[in-house]
């Protein structure tokens, strides 16, 4: 559909767009677009104002020093929970914050962040209520995302007595989060990428994020070269 037979008119990519996505999705992608590029302006003159070359500086250098690991959940924004400006933070999301050996974007970002970035540190990051994590506790949807959640679904195989011994079914979700965050370190610390001689020097931690208070809890699953990981860490 273009731009001429739907009655509206405007820039080419408009018309461009709408044959691509059709009328409907074109005009609500723009109203919404709109808000958030003012938002935009806003906040990048803020900054400008509050931090003047603050742009400029970012441009000529990025060297964060953490790679964050964590969910997709839009409740989890990795650099406003822990207070970090843009270029302080190298981050990976997706769904259950899972670092899969056979995923090429997760070890890619880890190369990248380890070899090109030199981070110095590694934090994976769950959250208690984390819808990925739920799922691997119910039955199977017979979505897409079933093939994903399945890597949750073994975790909670592996540690099926101590999932159970739970006294609720919030508790036992609770639980496979932190479960799951300690088995991520595990596949980080495992990576091939974390064994070469800069990667060992990388440390990495185990947190989980309650939605509840905002608040991060260690969960005590801090690695370095001399400290292998365990799941009693978290005890
Ligand atoms: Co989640």
């Amino acid at each position: 559909m273009s731009s001429t037979n739907s009655g509206m008119s405007g820039p080419q990519w408009f018309s461009t767009s709408e044959r691509l996505l059709g009328a409907r999705s074109t005009i609500t992608a723009v109203s919404a677009a709109h808000d958030l590029l003012a938002k935009n302006r806003e906040w990048a003159a803020r900054t400008e104002r509050e931090n003047p070359g603050f742009f400029t500086n970012l441009v000529h250098q990025q060297r964060p020093r953490y790679l964050w690991i964590g969910c997709s959940d839009s409740r989890v924004p990795a650099n406003q929970i822990v207070g970090l400006r843009p270029g302080e933070v190298f981050v990976h999301r997706n769904v259950a914050n899972l670092v899969v050996h056979s995923d090429l974007n997760a070890v890619s970002v880890l190369d990248f962040a380890v070899n090109a970035l030199e981070v110095e540190e590694i934090i994976v990051c769950g959250h208690y209520g984390c819808g990925g994590i739920e799922a691997a506790l119910a039955p199977e949807s017979g979505r897409t995302y079933d093939h994903w959640i399945r890597h949750v679904r073994d975790i909670a195989k592996f540690y099926r007595e101590d999932i159970d011994s739970q006294p609720s079914r919030a508790a036992k979700e609770r639980r496979l989060c932190e479960l799951n965050v300690v088995v991520q370190c595990v596949h980080v610390r495992e990576s091939p990428v974390l064994r070469t001689p800069a990667g060992r020097k990388v440390k990495v931690h185990g947190w989980i994020y309650d939605l509840a208070d905002g608040l991060l809890r260690d969960l005590g699953a801090l690695v370095d070269s001399t400290r292998p990981i365990a799941p009693s860490c978290m005890d």
